[in-house]
């Protein structure tokens, strides 16, 4: 680990527009200077350096940082590899920090199970290109499947000879520990020996994101429907399978690029993809699509295309997992593959001018594919029909943006030959109940139910809403947590309260929780900060080792603050002179709104009570809905007294 210190001198040493001037030619203009972004494609330039906050931003496509995360990204290095690039630069001195003993062990251990997974996948390929069974079984088999040498070297492949220990042999003799072979699944201790966890395949090794070996997936060459066709390392210190997505190392410059992230099922449909010219392309390798996973494309863009080999029973199989890209705001579409293909074959069979076509020929939107899928099969069964609108609700009431459910809604209700208002309240009603976990269950859209649609208004997405008032109050947090808000009189005493110390008391009197536990994070860390300069806590935070953290600092400092609040908009006063108006509104409205949800919940409950007849529930929540609307009657005076 690098000492603190030495972090802060690299930081402070690094000039942003000399290091990114190494990879851009940029252009002043005005206070920053200017370049075409390099992680997406345009042709007038939108990436901003500012050299006084120590910055970059592209307003294209909303990347940020500072200048660690410029080296990371456009240099594909972790963390600790960018710092030492900029240190050999400057001719800082790299101090190490002294890791705890517990930090060391685990350092350590993580470290040297790649080391040894790197080592494994040396040897794997060495195999592959030089041992004779390597060369005539595995080598023969990658070229029969068409794969050239060029993706055969991009993706590392390798060979595992036939034999029970030929890995574990090779590895004792380099000198790697038995417990670390063990660790990292590639060898299987029996009986005092070790043996190889693979043997007689063709190996796929898995990359982290910044590019290092953490496992293998590894395929059979025999016809034999008893033996697994791929097997994989286990799950370990360095290798989680529902948080990695195979090929997003060799795919993330790409994605970024093109803004547009492939999902295909297997390791070999990566491969063809590539081959074919389309590098945009991760797998979920087998397992159903995870959250993390989901997340781990969101980085990089919000636009996802699943294709789907062309046969019926693995669509709708998978048509689940999709709700859950449409539940992270992902905009999905899908490409249905001829039936019998795969994007692997498919690739193999076509040219990459033709595969790039059809993909652009073939890709749908999800919910349309969907409707019109389930809206043929269903066609004038009224069960299977309800069935239908229930999954299509589900689908629309999983995305998180109102105008584009709205937008859904109408297409939907179009392609089904359903009125849009019906199809509105359902969604309505789904999204009530999954926000508020509304019970009882009731059976959403049976068909005598689609005739008396129950209007319900849409309930306000709340996590919108603190999202925006959350970043207004960092905002303010961030930029003038030292400055003074006003004077208070206590005690006969005058006291002089700071915008830090009126937030922080504001927020932390009515044990308001920040929904958003990122901003949570930033404001429990800056409540540790002491005794610095606006300057320097903001400095802290935009170089803050956690990349999501930075990011965060960053997107709030760089971008206006969302007015929550209609504050005198056109006023000429400088922002500084308008704090001691501003801030108190914001947080009022803040906690307005957050009581008025906390009052919603409560009024869903109770009717819940209600209709159980349980007295003793009711009793409790009628008082807890009298406190809330008090509490809610006190704060919405306070705030028209503060606006007029
Ligand atoms: N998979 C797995 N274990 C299995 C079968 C499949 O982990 N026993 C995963 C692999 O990641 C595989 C993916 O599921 O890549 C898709 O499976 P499949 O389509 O059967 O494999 P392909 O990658 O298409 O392999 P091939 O074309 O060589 O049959
Ligand atoms: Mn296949």
């Amino acid at each position: 680990m690098i000492d603190r210190d030495t972090i802060t001198r690299i930081i402070n040493t690094a000039d942003i527009t000399e290091v990114i001037g190494d990879f851009l030619t940029l252009k002043k203009r005005g206070m920053n200077y200017w370049a075409c972004c390099p992680f997406h494609g345009e042709k007038t330039p939108s990436f901003s350096v500012s050299p006084s906050r120590g910055i970059y931003k592209c307003f294209g496509c909303g990347v940020a940082g500072n200048v660690v995360r410029f080296v990371m990204e456009h240099e594909k290095m972790t963390y600790v590899e960018a710092l030492k690039y900029l240190a050999r630069k400057y001719n800082i001195e790299v101090r190490e920090r002294e890791l705890t003993s517990e930090e060391q062990v685990a350092n350590n251990n993580r470290e040297s199970m790649m080391v040894l997974s790197s080592f494994a996948q040396d040897w794997f390929s060495e195999q592959l290109w030089t041992h004779p069974d390597g060369q005539a079984i595995g080598l023969s088999y990658f070229y029969e499947r068409g794969f050239t040498g060029k993706t055969i070297r991009k993706f590392q492949l390798g060979y595992s000879l036939d034999k029970r220990s030929a890995f574990s042999d090779a590895a004792l003799k380099a000198g790697y520990k038995k417990e670390f072979m063990v660790s990292t699944g590639l060898s299987i201790e029996k009986e005092d020996k070790l043996l190889d966890r693979f043997w007689g395949r063709v190996m796929f090794p898995i990359h982290s994101l910044s590019g290092r070996v953490i496992a293998f997936g590894a395929r059979t060459l025999r016809q034999d429907k008893n033996v697994a066709k791929y097997l994989n390392s286990p799950e370990s210190e360095i290798y989680s399978k529902t948080s990695v997505l195979y090929g997003i190392f060799q795919a993330k410059n790409t994605i970024i690029r093109s803004q547009k992230c492939y999902l295909v099922e297997g390791y070999t449909d990566v491969l063809s993809m590539h081959q074919a010219g389309i590098e945009n392309v991760v797998a979920s390798s087998g397992t159903s699509l995870t959250t993390e996973q989901i997340r781990l494309i969101k980085r990089f863009t919000p636009n996802v295309t699943v294709l789907y080999d062309g046969d019926a029973a693995g669509i709708k199989a998978s048509l689940r997992g999709i709700d859950m890209l449409l539940e992270e705001g992902m905009n999905v579409k899908v490409a249905l593959f001829p039936d019998g293909e795969d994007p692997d074959s498919f690739a193999r069979k076509h040219s990459s001018t033709e595969l790039d076509a059809f993909l652009k020929e073939n890709e749908k939107d999800f919910i349309s594919f969907k409707t019109k899928l389930l809206h043929d099969e269903a066609q004038n069964d009224p069960l299977r029909r309800a069935e239908l609108i229930k999954d299509i609700v589900r689908s629309i009431g999983a995305i998180p943006d109102a105008i584009t459910r709205s937008v859904y809604v109408k297409e939907c209700s179009r392609l089904m030959n359903i009125g849009e208002e019906v199809l509105l309240s359902e969604v309505a009603k789904f999204r009530r109940k999954k926000l508020y976990d509304y019970k009882p269950d009731m059976p959403v859209g049976t068909p005598e139910e689609t005739h008396k649609p129950a209007p319900l208004p849409e309930p306000i997405d709340p996590n919108r809403y603190f999202e925006k008032a959350e970043e207004e109050i960092m905002y303010y947090l961030l930029k003038y947590g030292t400055q003074h808000l006003f004077t208070v009189t206590h005690n006969e005493q005058e006291r002089a309260i700071s915008v830090a110390e009126y937030i922080t008391g504001e927020l932390l009197n009515d044990e308001m929780e920040l929904k958003n536990p990122l901003y949570g994070q930033l404001f429990d860390e800056y409540r540790q900060l002491t005794g610095e300069s606006d300057e320097e806590r903001v400095k802290y935070f935009i170089n803050h080792p956690d990349g999501t953290l930075s990011e965060l600092a960053i997107h709030i400092l760089s971008d206006l603050p969302p007015l929550t609040v209609q504050h005198f908009a056109n006023s000429q006063e400088p922002e500084t002179m308008r704090l001691p108006r501003i801030i108190p509104k914001v947080i009022l409205a803040y906690k307005a709104r957050s009581i008025k949800v906390s009052e919603d919940e409560v009024l869903h409950r109770l009717q819940e009570a209600q209709a159980a007849k349980n007295e003793e529930e009711m009793n409790t929540l009628l008082e807890r809905l009298r406190m809330l609307q008090k509490h809610s009657t006190r704060l919405s005076e306070e705030l028209k007294r503060l606006i007029f």
